[in-house]
């Protein structure tokens, strides 16, 4: 095991409320979660990402919180929470869970407080205009569902900044009052036992917003003096977060112009994963090997999160129009399958149209790029989402357990689950579900379970050096390699339908009894590596040398 836990996990990250249910009223809650504990732990994923815990009225499921220091009490207790902890702990798994201070909801007493009065003590924890901002129409995240980032608010006579939703006004970050505030909520849960934060929307968090100037500006040294606070208070604790700007921007958010690690752990690679949709669309790897490229390089101890799939809808703005619209013919035909002009609310199974060798081809290359892998609860078995259900809910349905009511998620009456369980089409619970899956070993879930159990044998992925392959290649195949003190592994991915041979014999002096450690099916001996199939939607893993221990 390398020296950093969080270059070497697998990330599941889940929601609490669709997970599973153990008292019968319709939602998930941590009890539930508890009893699936030994399925994770057989699934081998060592760290939880659990979506907002905290009380919230759920406008935005969960990210509108209404009290930092709680959990909503639809899920569970405080104390059911430290159990969780426990438990997870005891099976090797660590918890982090999401961090939404951006902002909060309108109904936290904070904003509540704040709009009341001016001489609120918390007026000056939020940001207000009292002239309507000429850019009130601007910047909005959810276009669509929301058309400007700035409200009147007649209680308070202001107006009021909100980057995402009306119901989410933004805290003032300004204000040295609300960054402890911020630090205090860290510390506590630190302190029950959570391994790190899934900070959400933090180039929003860092940015000193001015009414009337679109391109406020940000303060990065917040997120140096988050990172101190949290490495003090735990040395291994992790700040994972989403920044979804322009490539040249993300290495000032993993440290200072001193080239050091000194502000956030891990980023969510949002570049790769659009990139990576375009190559799945295209049956080409052209835009993985620049996605390899082209990312910048990271101080030490720096790391990508990768990812297929998430709570949220497929961001392929980073694409160009014609690369997005070749992602949309392939991946989102219909128009109800986009969102906020600019990504696709469906999850990868559906995309992939339910091909099994195409769905384990995209997780084997996933699993295979550098960074720590991330996987949406669901995902293992190949569910499919609801596009009945408005927006991001379509990708939000309750986990498919078994083949009894409700998918085994929950005992209530259908009608009072918090979201309905997909009962119709291919994808219905009683053709995609885990008991199913459990009895069969040729199923995705025993695949899941044998590819994670592989990549512990393979930690140069996590923590070493990739690099693309670069010698000639039929059409369709990526070739990289990944090296680490512990050896190279090779990987061969054919994202095309056509069945391929390719020649990797300039690495044979490397080889040191080469052989597959994993693959779509059986290639026989790998040989002098002059000669390697791989087959349409095949891919092969290759252990070509061992190093020695560190
Ligand atoms: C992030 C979350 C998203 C949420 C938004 C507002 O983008 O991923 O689900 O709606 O922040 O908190």
């Amino acid at each position: 095991m390398g020296d950093r836990w969080y270059q070497e996990a697998v990330v599941y990250c889940l929601d609490i409320d669709t997970y599973a249910d153990s008292d019968g009223d319709g939602v998930g809650d941590i009890r539930g979660l508890l009893g699936r504990l030994d399925y994770l732990a057989r699934l081998g994923v060592t760290c939880l990402w659990l979506h907002p815990i905290h009380p919230s009225p759920n406008k935005d499921d969960g990210y509108d919180a209404t009290d930092f220091y709680n959990v909503n009490p639809r899920l569970g207790t405080l104390g059911d929470f430290a159990e969780l902890l426990h438990q997870a702990r005891n099976r090797g798994i660590r918890v982090i869970i999401d961090l939404v201070v951006n902002h909060t909801s309108d109904e936290h007493p904070w904003f509540q407080s704040a709009r009341s009065s001016p001489d609120s003590p918390y007026r000056d924890w939020y940001v207000w205009a009292d002239e309507e901002p000429p850019n009130r129409h601007q910047g909005m995240v959810f276009p669509g569902e929301q058309n400007e980032t700035w409200s009147y608010d007649r209680t308070a006579k202001a107006w009021y900044y909100h980057r995402f939703y009306k119901f989410q006004p933004d805290l003032n970050m300004a204000n040295p009052k609300v960054r402890e505030e911020v630090k205090k909520i860290m510390s506590f849960w630190l302190q029950l036992g959570v391994s790190g934060f899934r900070m959400d929307a933090v180039p929003f968090i860092i940015e000193l917003t001015e009414a009337g100037n679109p391109d406020s500006p940000k303060d990065m040294d917040f997120l140096t003096e988050l990172r101190q606070h949290v490495q003090w208070r735990r040395g291994d604790a992790i700040l994972l977060a989403e920044a979804n700007v322009e490539p040249d921007q993300l290495p000032v958010y993993f440290g200072d112009s001193g080239g050091s690690a000194n502000r956030l752990h891990m980023l969510f690679d949002f570049m790769l994963n659009g990139r990576l949709m375009l190559a799945l669309a295209r049956q080409d790897p052209e835009s993985v090997i620049e996605a390899l490229r082209d990312t910048p390089k990271l101080p030490q101890g720096g790391q990508w999160a990768t990812f297929l799939r998430n709570h949220d809808e497929i961001d392929l703005s980073r694409l160009t129009a014609e690369q997005r619209n070749q992602v949309y013919e392939q991946f989102g035909p219909d128009e109800d399958m986009r969102l906020y002009g600019r990504g696709i609310r469906r999850r990868l199974a559906s995309m992939l149209g339910n091909d099994r060798r195409r769905i384990e081809l995209a997780y084997a290359l996933q699993f295979s790029l550098r960074g720590t892998p991330v996987l949406r609860y669901g995902e293992e078995i190949g569910m499919g989402e609801d596009l009945s259900l408005p927006g991001r809910e379509a990708i939000r349905t309750p986990m498919q357990w078994s083949y009894k009511e409700n998918a085994g998620f929950s005992t209530a009456e259908p009608e009072k689950l918090v979201r309905p369980v997909i009962d119709k089409g291919e994808f219905s619970y009683e053709k995609v579900n885990v008991t199913a899956q459990r009895r069969d070993p040729r199923s995705l879930l025993a695949w899941f379970e044998r590819m994670i159990r592989t990549l512990r044998e393979a930690p140069e992925i996590g923590s070493g050096t990739t690099t693309h392959i670069d010698v000639p290649m039929p059409p369709g195949v990526l070739a990289h390699r990944a090296d680490g003190p512990t050896g190279t592994m090779v990987f061969l991915h054919n994202l095309g339908t056509e069945d391929a041979e390719v020649d990797l014999s300039t690495l044979q002096p490397e080889a040191d009894l080469p052989i597959d450690v994993l693959a779509d099916r059986g290639y026989g001996d790998v040989g002098k590596l002059e000669r390697l199939k791989v087959s349409g939607y095949g891919y092969r893993w290759i252990r070509l040398c061992r190093g020695q221990p560190v």
